[in-house]
């Protein structure tokens, strides 16, 4: 059932605020978003002031600097620090995005940095993706065939059928679309969401599966697929520039052809 009052314990508070070193030239704040499951305290948010004519010029590089130089107990999750893994998916200035890719100076005034929104929260800015990934997990993403192997080892494919995979292999999975969509927040345990989709979408367009007829029946739910209402936000917030809409739009596209 919907909840409209937020829990007296997921109240938001003030936080610490860490002020910047005597001297600093360009003095920036950072308010981030902080919980310990472990302490039992509300969520609060922490204020970090940084030079900014010593941090490199990313979100990521301004959270790395404060865990290394400030508060070693921020916690949050990155890897690749180009845009490639995902890990770094979160709430930058109201917008979800990839904190590497994320310029500082294009947030005027405090940088505000939540987790993803309408997910756990495991601790700080660490989401817990569980859910998420077993959906991912539950479209098979892997190309399945019945037809044996060609002789000439690869399952070719001409280069018209590999344009059809453009816009759906560039994806990262950081859910930064589906934790955007509104149908997402609350239907989150049935409907698909739009990373999933997408990512359904990228093996139903793939000329080499052979599973296409089964992939559909797996989706034509009310839930899994039909809660996508058109909203749009997975489009414009996709940090890669991916459209989930349309690929979910194509999905839906192919159910009424194959009826
Ligand atoms: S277009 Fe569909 S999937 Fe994308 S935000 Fe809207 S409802 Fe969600
Ligand atoms: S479609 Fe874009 S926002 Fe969604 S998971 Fe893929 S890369 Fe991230
Ligand atoms: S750290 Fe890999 S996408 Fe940001």
């Amino acid at each position: 059932m919907v909840e409209f009052n937020l829990p007296r314990n997921s109240k938001v508070g003030e936080g610490k605020t860490h002020k910047a070193p005597d001297g600093a030239g360009k003095v920036r704040a950072f308010k981030v978003y902080r919980w310990d499951p472990d302490g039992g305290a509300n969520p609060r948010m922490d204020t970090y002031e940084l030079d900014l004519e010593k941090c490199g010029p990313m979100v990521l590089d301004a959270l790395i600097k404060i865990k290394d130089e400030v508060d070693s107990t921020l916690t949050f999750r990155r890897s690749c620090r180009e845009g490639v893994c995902g890990s770094c998916a979160m709430n930058v200035d109201g917008t979800n995005t990839l904190a590497c890719t994320k310029a500082i100076e294009d947030i005027s005034g405090p940088v505000k940095i939540y987790p993803l929104p309408h997910m756990k929260v495991v601790k700080d800015l660490v989401p817990d993706l569980n859910n998420a990934y077993a959906q991912y997990a539950a479209i098979e993403p892997w190309l399945k065939t019945e037809t044996p192997q060609p002789s000439e080892g690869e399952r070719l494919q001409s280069p018209e059928e590999r344009k059809q995979l453009d816009g759906l292999w560039e994806c990262i999975l950081c859910f930064c679309c589906s934790t955007s969509c509104p149908s997402y927040w609350w239907n989150s345990d049935r409907f698909l969401g739009p990373a999933t989709l997408l990512q359904a979408y990228r093996w139903i367009a793939d000329s080499r599966d052979e599973h296409t007829g089964e992939r559909l029946d797996e989706l034509e739910d009310p839930f899994r697929l039909y809660r996508c209402h058109t909203i749009m936000n997975c489009t414009n917030t996709c940090p890669k520039g991916l459209n989930p809409a349309k690929a979910i739009g194509e999905i839906k596209k192919r159910m009424v052809q194959r009826r």
